[in-house]
């Protein structure tokens, strides 16, 4: 029988917004942006995606709620079938995402980060290009930026 030590921790760096690239940052403006396009009248958050593609376009979504709450889409999963949609899936290397509304932060943690079906999504669109994707979160203020992956957010993925 073996066993296994050590810890595992999310690797993820944390950088403010003055403080990002040009291009981080127009990647960031366009998912604060997107927010504005949600359709979220039950929540009254409104997520904002946006993907940057290989040869620099962006490509954003946002969620896109129900009033069979259940059914609701998530900004990330809107953006990533939206740019399937346009036969561009391979080319994603980056999603930024973004919010703004009235739930806490008790219920949304401090950063944006993807829920766990878009984590699977995400891993789809991974699978597909056949490299890693940026994750760039927003803070709920929209001051900083959390970097981190797609695999990194999903370890063990089922497809992956
Ligand atoms: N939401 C997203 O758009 N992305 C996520 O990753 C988490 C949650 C949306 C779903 C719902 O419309 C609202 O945020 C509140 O949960």
């Amino acid at each position: 029988m073996s066993s296994e030590s050590g810890t595992t921790t999310l690797n993820y760096t944390l950088t403010p917004l003055a403080a990002l690239s040009p291009g981080d940052r127009r990647l960031v403006d366009a998912a604060q942006a997107a927010t504005a396009t949600a359709h979220a009248p039950y929540s009254r958050f409104q997520v904002g995606a946006t993907l940057l593609l290989a040869d620099g376009s962006l490509h954003s979504g946002a969620n896109f709620e129900n009033a069979s709450y259940g059914l609701s889409l998530c900004a990330e999963t809107v953006a990533i079938a939206s740019a399937s949609s346009a036969g561009r899936l391979r080319e994603i290397t980056a999603i930024a995402i973004a919010a703004v509304g009235e739930l806490e932060a008790a219920v949304t943690g401090e950063f944006i980060a993807p829920c766990g079906r878009c984590r699977q999504v995400l891993a789809e669109a991974v699978s597909i290009c056949g490299h890693d994707i940026e994750v760039l979160m927003l803070s709920r203020d929209g001051q900083r930026v959390r970097r981190t992956t797609a695999r990194a957010l999903l370890p063990l993925a089922f497809g992956l």
